[in-house]
């Protein structure tokens, strides 16, 4: 080894020790005829003290150090003198003085300061990820990933699952995202698919009687990304056979309590986590990912709307929509400019407008004056119905009361993206506390509009709910629930599963319904139809996202924080600068040739 010792593992204790030490020069400063080097390795940081009085050699080598230089440096530890300790480091009560030094290696100036209040562009950023990766934070974030990983597959094993790869290289599995295609060289015009998730895989896995598998596993899914999404993406992938709803809830849940409070203790974890049906989650929060840090929970108040003579009220109602919203506790004292703010961003989000009463005298909302109440054109009643109103939503005095008319789902997602909104804008959620939720009995179809079909709301190896399998033939498909859930956390979706369908029959039924042809059908899930048909067992399993979980751990609003080589929001790794052209002949032996 070209060290003996860690940079960040010096305390007092370790005082008259004489370690060799080798990391980056992080910052140089020359001082009264000495010069400071704070040396840094993964483990951390320590001052090292070059003297010309001590070692002219070592401080001629230092004296030529720049930031990011590579140094090997042999020295005594010692206490740092009286009044120079550095209670922001954890090395800062000591120091090391040098007795030789030798340059490992120079460094080009690098283009970004390497510290935590990073202000560099991201592009920057990722273009010199290695060195972006320097960062202190950064090394925070990946360090932290590896323990999340270790501590699920340490808590799996010790419950008896067994981790198992399965093809990288295979076919199409819906997911609802775009394939990515890798041509066959070997049989030209043929094309394997990246797996969206190992769904398929794993309950063929469940029919070959493993019985508990996981798989810390990379999915492929090409589709537009956000903060929260990647082209590539890890999820802990899990599945049990013979097991019900509740053992995996329990399972999952069992494992995110011990992993946090393992790896993140200093989070505040509400606990338990708890479960509420997708009905419910819409109708309280208009969201089926809620944040549930803090309240504004919604109230459909519909009929006293229809009370009203607001046109776009009568008419939403008349037309089959509803009338729903939220109280804002004390903010009655928003200004008009603020609220017509909130209205904007109501129709950015889609919405027609936005109303809004403002409680604003000191006495019960019965009792307050025409003065006391400021509100939407339309929405001049009496004090009576303010009364009613305020009884239904609860509000009161000093309150902000914001209400949304539309049809649903529509509805629901614009008054979900105000409660996020105003949650945000008084700083409702706190940072370090963690509140999971389970979301349960989602519908099993949904409607596509523009596409004039039905979609799976999960995936189609999703079990209807026990009792519901008639409706599938001839009855209200939307009305179907089904025994998909959801596991979400701060507002964001964590963690998705259900328990599957192990009949051929009945997964054939939701493959016609999908609209999918019997060609279509024996072509696509020809495998895991026939393996029904040998004794496939009862099963079920949940596939948690790792990157968004280790995002939220680190408190980053964006995964690319917490994957070592991400892709920027148009798909491209700037490091490497792919995707890239290939070479004429490589498409030639492939068979392909490019349209113009
Ligand atoms: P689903 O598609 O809901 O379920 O994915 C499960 C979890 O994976 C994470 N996730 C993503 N993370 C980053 N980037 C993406 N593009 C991305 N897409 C999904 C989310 C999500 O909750 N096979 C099923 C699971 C099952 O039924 O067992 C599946 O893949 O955290």
């Amino acid at each position: 080894m070209l060290r003996d010792a860690d940079c960040g593992a010096f305390r007092k204790e370790h005082i008259g020790g004489q370690p060799v030490l080798a990391g980056w020069v992080n910052r140089r400063r020359s001082h009264g005829g000495v010069i400071f080097i704070d040396l840094r390795d993964a483990s951390g940081m320590v001052q090292v003290v070059f003297n010309p009085e001590e070692s002219p050699e070592a401080y001629q080598v230092a004296d030529q150090l720049r930031s990011e230089w590579v140094v090997q440096v042999r020295g005594t530890v010692r206490a740092r003198p009286s009044g120079t300790e550095n209670p922001g480091l954890d090395t800062g009560e000591v120091e090391i003085v040098a007795t030789e030094a030798v340059v490992l290696n120079t460094s080009l100036t690098p283009p970004f300061y390497l510290t935590d209040d990073v202000e560099a562009d991201e592009s920057l950023r990722l273009r010199y990820r290695y060195l972006d990766l320097r960062r202190p934070q950064m090394q925070r974030n990946l360090k932290l990933r590896h323990r999340v990983v270790k501590f699920i597959r340490d808590f799996l094993d010790a419950r008896g699952f067994l981790e198992i790869e399965t093809p990288i290289l295979l076919k199409s599995t819906p997911e609802g995202a775009r394939d990515f295609l890798v041509p066959s060289r070997m049989q030209p015009g043929r094309f394997y698919a990246l797996p969206q998730s190992p769904q398929q895989m794993k309950q063929l896995l469940m029919v070959a009687g493993f019985e508990r598998y996981f798989q810390i596993a990379r999915c492929f899914r090409d589709e537009d990304l956000r903060a929260d999404r990647q082209l590539e993406f890890t999820q802990l992938d899990l599945e049990m056979s013979f097991v019900e709803e509740d053992d995996i809830l329990n399972l999952t849940e069992e494992l995110y309590t011990a992993m946090i409070e393992s790896v993140t203790p200093e989070k505040k974890l509400r606990k338990p986590f708890p479960r509420i049906s997708y009905d419910e989650a819409m109708d309280r929060y208009a969201s089926d990912k809620p944040d549930l840090r803090y309240g504004l929970e919604m109230t459909d108040v519909s009929d006293l709307a229809g009370e009203t003579e607001f046109r776009v009220f009568l008419s939403t109602v008349e037309g089959g929509g509803r009338i729903k919203g939220f109280v804002v506790p004390g903010q009655a004292q928003l200004s008009t400019s603020q609220v017509r703010e909130l209205e904007g961003i109501a129709k950015e989000a889609g919405a027609g407008g936005l109303s809004h009463i403002r409680y604003r005298g000191n006495g019960p909302v019965g009792q307050q004056t025409e003065e006391e109440i400021l509100q939407s054109a339309g929405l001049r009643m009496p004090a009576e119905w303010h009364q009613r109103l305020a009884d239904r939503m609860g509000a009161g005095p000093g309150d902000l009361i914001l209400l949304m008319a539309g049809r649903q789902p529509r509805l629901n997602s614009w008054l979900a993206v105000m409660r996020t909104h105003v949650g945000n804008l008084l700083g409702l959620a706190d940072a370090d506390e963690l509140v999971f939720a389970f979301v349960t009995q989602f519908p099993l179809f949904e409607w596509n509009e523009d596409g004039e079909r039905w979609e799976s709301s999960h995936h189609p190896f999703t079990s209807p709910a026990d009792g519901q399998e008639e409706a599938l033939d001839g009855g209200d498909l939307g009305a179907i629930k089904s025994k998909a859930y959801d596991l979400v956390c701060n507002g964001s979706e964590l963690a998705s599963g259900s328990i599957r369908i192990h009949k051929r029959r009945l997964q054939e039924r939701i493959f016609e319904i999908l609209g999918h042809s019997d060609e279509e059908i024996s072509s696509r899930f020809g495998a895991i139809l026939e393996a029904f048909e040998y004794g496939a067992p009862p099963h079920g399993g949940i596939a948690p996202g790792i990157d968004r979980l280790v995002a939220i751990l680190c408190g980053s609003p964006s995964i690319r924080d917490v994957i070592a080589f991400p892709k920027t929001q148009s798909g491209t790794d700037l490091l490497f600068d792919a995707p890239a052209t290939v070479d004429p002949s490589q498409l030639q032996e492939l068979s392909i040739a490019l349209l113009e």
